[in-house]
């Protein structure tokens, strides 16, 4: 076994965002796995759900988005050499056989995909912990090259704030001609803005109040309409083909879905408790809803080689690790622009 240092939550604490230091154990390496130097792991407001209890019990190592570099490969490892640059994101393992699997579809995988943190290890039945530690140890082809020229602290939030945005753009067909919305202007959805703008759609931002006016437009949308301006929501009525939801708390629904044209869709995939809308709310227009978790090795690597053309990376404000529970409480009150980044060097200390 290999020890590395990383930040677990303490349920049994009453600040549950206190992360304590610890030491743990990573396995040896298997043939096909790789050991990646974590340098920078993004802050998601899943880690956030996941530490206050509403993703699941027990107490874990957060951060499923990162970057690092190669440390190690077993002997079977032939994509990934030791000094690579690589980036980690929300899975690291699938059963490679099913429909989902051969779709390029693991984070659907029938078996259940391995999440990063908080799943269970398809060899040994041990549970998996996160990237807010220094060492990560993982089958190599669920880590990817990162592309030169794309900062490392930059391009963390791309595993799973990035994905989690691009495969809906994609699987919507998004492009030059689409009207998108993008609601809730956080980690998830400035890169949605950023994304389905270099994608050539013409973007809006839906926010809570105006104060996020000069960032939407700098970021690539063409306007931001306040949320709480109820004539304003009334004027938007049928204007998008797709809105992304990405708010994080509990909401009304139907004044999003009422922005709606024709045939067009709504995706959910902020706030894991949220219900689906009523049956009424998307019959007119013929509405589709859908939602979406993260995403498969295909889109990610097509994710990653589209923000290297294009040099889209997150608006990122990095912190040394030990600084995470800041981070975390910030995070809570919405003083984010846009992603939290852990630099995890302070744990070789
Ligand atoms: N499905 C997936 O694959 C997936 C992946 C990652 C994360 N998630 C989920 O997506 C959500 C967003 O994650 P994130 O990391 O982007 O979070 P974040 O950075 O905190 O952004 C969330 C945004 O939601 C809006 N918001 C917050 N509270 C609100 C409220 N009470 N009413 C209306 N709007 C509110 C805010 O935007 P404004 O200030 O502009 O209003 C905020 O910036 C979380 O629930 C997370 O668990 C899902
Ligand atoms: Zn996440
Ligand atoms: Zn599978």
């Amino acid at each position: 076994m290999r020890t590395t240092t990383g930040w677990q939550s303490n349920s049994a604490s009453d600040r549950p965002t206190d992360l304590e230091r610890t030491a743990f154990e990573r396995r040896d390496l298997r043939d096909d796995d790789i050991a990646v130097r974590v340098d920078f792991c993004g802050v998601c407001h899943s880690d956030l759900h996941r530490i206050q209890g509403m993703l699941g019990e027990g107490d874990i190592v957060p951060g499923h988005e990162a970057t690092g570099v190669v440390t190690a490969v077993g002997p079977a490892v032939t994509d990934l050499v030791m000094g690579d640059r690589v980036a980690i994101g929300t899975i690291v393992d699938s059963c490679g056989e099913c429909a989902m699997c051969l779709a390029g579809q693991e984070n659907y995988c029938w078996q259940g995909p391995v999440t990063t943190y908080g799943g269970t290890d398809r060899v040994d039945g041990t549970k998996t912990q996160g990237l807010y530690s220094r060492e990560y140890v993982l089958k190599s082809t669920f880590a990817y090259r990162l592309p030169d020229g794309l900062d490392a602290a930059a391009a963390a939030p791309l595993m799973c704030a990035g994905i989690s945005v691009w495969e809906p753009l994609v699987a919507s067909g998004i492009g030059p001609g689409s009207r998108v919305a993008v609601a809730g202007l956080g980690g998830l959805g400035h890169l949605a803005v950023k994304l389905a703008a270099a994608l050539g759609a013409e973007v809006t931002v839906l926010s809570r109040g105006t104060a996020k006016t000069d960032d939407a437009i700098s970021l690539g949308a063409t306007a931001l309409l306040d949320t709480t301006d109820e004539q304003a929501v009334q004027d938007a009525r049928g204007r998008f083909d797709l809105v992304i939801d990405t708010i994080s708390a509990e909401h009304a629904l139907e004044p999003l879905l009422g922005m709606l044209g024709l045939d067009g869709s709504f995706c959910m995939l902020g706030n894991p408790l949220m219900t689906p809308p009523r049956f009424f709310a998307f019959l007119p227009g013929r509405k589709r809803v859908f939602a979406s978790g993260t995403g498969g090795r295909l889109h990610t690597a097509e994710l990653l080689a589209f923000c290297a053309e294009h040099g889209i990376t997150a608006d990122v404000e990095v912190l040394p690790s030990a600084r995470v529970s800041e981070a975390l409480d910030r995070l809570e009150r919405g003083d984010v622009r846009y992603r939290f980044v852990l630099d995890l060097a302070d744990l070789d200390a």
